[in-house]
């Protein structure tokens, strides 16, 4: 059976894009395959974090995650920060990747921006984190949004170059799953950003935890172009806003664009709005109504992720002990 990994950072609610880029497709493929998945709480302090706000998040988070399906019975869910596996391998990865290979990482372009000189060195080195995340498990499918493919393509060069190194075929490829019509879900705001839980506008977002009226009101506002939805797929071309929200209808109706296209085309965007606001909240209410029955309780979310963690360390552990080994650590 394959096993897969994948992360999220513990900076709030997800929103809709986290849920139809990766989310849904953990909970998916949890079915035929060992699933290993992590509230990245190490990544989330490589920009600052309130302390008390991040231990708040980071059990709000997983009391999310449980709500949208992840089965913590069947398959482990953990906090990073609880399995040390995880930061020996990446000190071993930040002397394996090249400068010039994280030199070239988009995100952190976009995240360090022009204040490059002033952004902590763990936000230059989370690439290679997220290498060992995976790595510690030899896990070979990661599901994940559009936006992480060049991270998974990195993981995938230290990889290599550590086997290289050593002489050894100890690190396997990665796969990245990157899949649907919503692997990259876009600002309601601006077609041509991407929807983002640090995006300063509530309106550019649907919180997982937003009500039906939040809901119906972010969607009406929701910018669009003057023009009814076309028939074809072409012509939504040049229109990310209008493609955008016909995106978000599919996967939430299980249907491609063209589907869509058939029900909705020829309607304003009024009538459309209000077909997909009904259809969010269909589909979200019930995540919302058990986050927050999670919620209740602390102290139950808290020993899922310590019980995630320990299994998540006996996995872990040995092989990065004997990626140590490998690499001349003596274990006396
Ligand atoms: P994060 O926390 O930014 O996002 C979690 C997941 O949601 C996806 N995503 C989106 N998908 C479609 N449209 C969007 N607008 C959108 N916004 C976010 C992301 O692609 C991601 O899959 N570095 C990762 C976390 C991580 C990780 C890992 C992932 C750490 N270690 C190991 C995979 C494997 C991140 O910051 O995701």
């Amino acid at each position: 059976m394959q096993r897969i990994f994948s992360g999220i950072q513990p900076s709030g609610i997800p929103q809709l894009g986290n849920y139809l880029g990766a989310l849904r497709n953990w909970v998916a493929l949890q079915e035929g395959h060992e699933c290993i998945y992590c509230v990245v709480d190490l990544h989330a302090i490589t920009q600052w974090q309130d302390p008390r706000e991040l231990a708040r998040q980071t059990r709000e988070l997983a009391a999310s995650l449980l709500a949208c399906g992840i089965d913590a019975e069947r398959h482990v869910l953990f906090a990073q920060s609880t399995v040390h596996a995880h930061v020996r391998l990446a000190w071993i990865f930040n002397c394996v990747a090249r400068m010039g290979w994280l030199n070239r990482m988009t995100q952190f372009k976009d995240k360090a921006g022009r204040d490059r000189e002033n952004v902590s060195t763990g936000l230059f080195v989370y690439p290679n984190l997220m290498a060992a995340d995976i790595l510690a498990y030899k896990a070979t499918r990661v599901p994940v949004g559009d936006d992480q493919r060049q991270h998974l393509e990195l993981a995938n060069d230290i990889a290599q170059k550590f086997n290289h190194d050593y002489g050894v075929a100890f690190f396997p490829t990665i796969e990245p799953v990157i899949q649907g019509v919503a692997a990259r879900v876009m600002s309601l705001r601006d077609g041509t950003k991407k929807m983002s839980k640090s995006d300063p506008s509530e309106q550019s977002r649907i919180n997982l935890t937003d009500d039906a009226d939040t809901i119906a009101q972010k969607i009406r506002r929701a910018k669009t172009d003057p023009e009814p939805l076309p028939s074809e797929v072409v012509g939504l071309d040049g229109r990310p806003e209008a493609r955008n929200l016909v995106g978000i209808y599919a996967a939430l109706a299980g249907l491609d664009l063209q589907g869509v296209l058939i029900e909705h085309g020829g309607k304003g965007f009024g009538a459309f709005k209000e077909a997909l606001a009904a259809l969010l909240v269909a589909r979200l209410a019930p995540i919302a109504a058990e986050t927050r029955r999670w919620l209740a309780d602390p102290g139950a979310v808290d020993g899922v992720l310590r019980a995630g963690a320990a299994r998540a360390a006996a996995i872990a552990e040995p092989i990065v002990d004997e990626a140590e080994r490998l690499v001349g650590f003596l274990k006396p």
